[in-house]
């Protein structure tokens, strides 16, 4: 989110208070508050709800908020949106939100079919809506996107520039197709750099609005203390910033966190990228939002199984006026696109925190 250059400036002048202040931290370390939670149980090492839950949340989520809840009653597991943890000026409509439920329920599903059960999932639109998901006895469906679960991240770095192959291109089509979803790869050359366009103008916007700011700075963990003490949010080593006391994170923030140096970050990420992907659901609610977030968690995990690395872009699809213009640009005239992807090849990032299961249980 903050441009590493900008952060590095002023990193410098606060290194001596910074690594000061890290020599008395006391609790676990960041590193092992992340293995803990990127751990692989297997099926009998804890209750069924707790081991499909576990999975259920290590996946993507919308600024880390997790924003979800999860129940089981008569043998089925409900997922509810959490709206206490919904961030209301990114993503105005909830649209986000109920995409992160689709990636958890995608992932839960899947750990359901590793552990000999088959599982299907229903949206019920009821109240604010939720997950049903109803269980059979199933022979052992371990799928490959399965172990991908616990290596799968956002990477929010520069790649290396390669390109991803077109067998390859073919298996993530396969894995995200979805009934009531599409993927659209978009072409090289004139497409991506219109869309490349589209993304910085919404981007600029977004970060000029004090508003997007203020609500991003809320879920921004610039400590390794803050981010072990939540357990969500966004923390700064996991984007390639360095790790700051909180106070001197907030004022960096408010010094590099500008239109141009954004846009300058985002250019580069992309320009590196092998490509972009955009997920598109047939309607506009929220039972197409959890279908384009559980589309969208299959192609990650096919992309963590095969190599490849992928960071959202979705800038133009939460600037609600830039929507009809970049669904036109991808042939989709009259639809919303629900989530933009980059991909490529990079080193891994460090991994994000997630709360404890017992925190999401009801
Ligand atoms: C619906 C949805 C929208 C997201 N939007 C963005 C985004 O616009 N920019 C971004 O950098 N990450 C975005 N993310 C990624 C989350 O920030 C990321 O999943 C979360 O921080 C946890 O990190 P992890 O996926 O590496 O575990 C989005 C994730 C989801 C599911």
């Amino acid at each position: 989110m903050i441009s590493r250059r900008h952060m590095i400036l002023g990193a410098g002048a606060a290194a001596a208070a910074g690594v000061a202040l890290y020599g008395f931290s006391r609790g676990p370390s960041y590193d092992s508050v992340a293995r803990s939670v990127w751990r692989v149980p297997a099926a009998t090492d804890m209750p069924r709800l707790e081991y499909l839950v576990h999975h259920a949340t290590l996946a993507a989520n919308s600024h880390n908020t997790q924003p979800w809840l999860f129940s089981e009653a008569d043998g089925q597991v409900t997922i509810r949106p959490d709206l206490g943890r919904a961030t209301p000026v990114a993503d105005a409509d909830n649209h986000h939100l109920f995409a992160s439920l689709g990636c958890a329920c995608e992932n839960l599903l899947l750990a359901a079919a590793a552990a000999g059960e088959s599982a299907e999932a229903y949206f019920v639109d009821e109240g604010d809506g939720r997950i049903d998901i109803a269980f059979a006895a199933g022979g052992d469906r371990r799928d490959a996107l399965f172990d991908a679960i616990v290596d799968r991240q956002c990477t929010r770095s520069v790649y290396d520039g390669r390109k991803v192959g077109t067998d390859d291109l073919a298996r993530l089509e396969k894995a995200a197709n979805r009934p009531g979803c599409t993927i659209v790869f978009i072409p090289d050359g004139p497409p991506t750099e219109k869309a490349l366009e589209l993304i910085l103008a919404a981007n600029g916007e977004q970060v000029a609005n004090p508003d997007f700011a203020s609500e991003l700075l809320s879920w921004l963990r610039f400590s390794t203390a803050a981010a072990v003490e939540k357990r969500d949010g966004l923390y700064s080593g996991c984007s390639g910033n360095p790790a700051l006391p909180t106070w001197l994170g907030r004022i960096m923030f408010g010094f590099a966190f500008t239109p141009q140096s954004e846009n300058d970050k985002y250019a580069r990420q992309i320009r590196s990228s092998s490509g972009l992907a955009v997920f598109v659901s047939e309607g506009d609610d929220k039972a197409h939002w959890v279908e384009a977030g559980r589309s969208y968690q299959r192609f990650a995990l096919q992309a963590t199984a095969l190599g490849i690395r992928h960071a959202f872009v979705n800038q133009p699809l939460e600037v609600a006026r830039y929507r009809p213009e970049f669904a036109e640009l991808i042939g989709v005239a009259g639809k919303r696109p629900d989530l933009i992807v980059r991909y490529g090849y990079a080193p891994p990032m460090p991994r994000s925190l997630r709360r404890p299961v017992g925190d999401v249980i009801i």
